[in-house]
């Protein structure tokens, strides 16, 4: 976000006369959770930012997205990294990494439904590419959401193959090499 973005809005609101609906401006909320108070962290197995993380995972892929828990917690997750988004001591994000021999792959990825598009996923992205590079690993892919496509994009990911039903959604394989 541009650095001079918040001053055109406190500008903005003194001028309309509207002050009182300065820490109403969605705009300087998001600047302020998403710059100052998200706090991306690895989270090992076993640890309670690991059962936060699971508990996100449940209400979002289980409980919103209808995925089984068979597949949810498919005995992958012990061999993997993990990392939470953590906003006002809550565990607002989550993903987990798996360190295959070709490349890394991040999957269950998601952020608490109320405080999407405001930054958080792209933080908490973000702070796994950067987690993954200095494990000096570069080759990384995941599989996509249909929807989220261009999430990835503005990472560098490119979309490969076609369309695939996986938990019963249209998924891509992108990977960014
Ligand atoms: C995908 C997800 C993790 C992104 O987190 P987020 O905090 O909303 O992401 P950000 O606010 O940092 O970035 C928002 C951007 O992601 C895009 N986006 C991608 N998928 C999205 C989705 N399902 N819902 C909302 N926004 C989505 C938005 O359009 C926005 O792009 P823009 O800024 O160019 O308009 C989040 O939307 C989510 O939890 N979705 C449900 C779980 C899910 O489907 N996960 C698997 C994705 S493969």
């Amino acid at each position: 976000m541009p650095c001079w973005l918040p001053v055109f809005f406190i500008l903005a609101n003194t001028v309309s006369g509207k002050p009182r609906n300065l820490w109403r401006s969605r705009v300087l909320r998001c600047a302020w959770n998403n710059v100052f108070m998200s706090l991306p962290m690895l989270a090992p197995v076993g640890s309670d930012l690991y059962r936060l993380g699971c508990q996100l995972r449940c209400t979002v892929f289980m409980d919103e997205q209808g995925v089984s828990e068979a597949e949810e917690f498919d005995g992958k997750d012990d061999g993997a990294t993990h990392m939470v988004s953590l906003l006002h001591g809550n565990v607002v994000g989550v993903l987990r990494i798996l360190w295959l021999p070709q490349h890394a792959k991040v999957g269950r990825f998601a952020v608490q439904r109320e405080l999407r598009g405001q930054g958080v996923g792209r933080q908490l992205f973000q702070s796994c590419l950067d987690h993954i590079k200095s494990r000096s690993v570069e080759r990384i892919m995941l599989e996509a959401q249909v929807d989220s496509i261009h999430f990835y994009q503005y990472f560098g990911f490119q979309a490969y193959g076609g369309d695939y039903l996986d938990a019963g959604m249209l998924h891509r394989a992108m990977k960014n090499y």
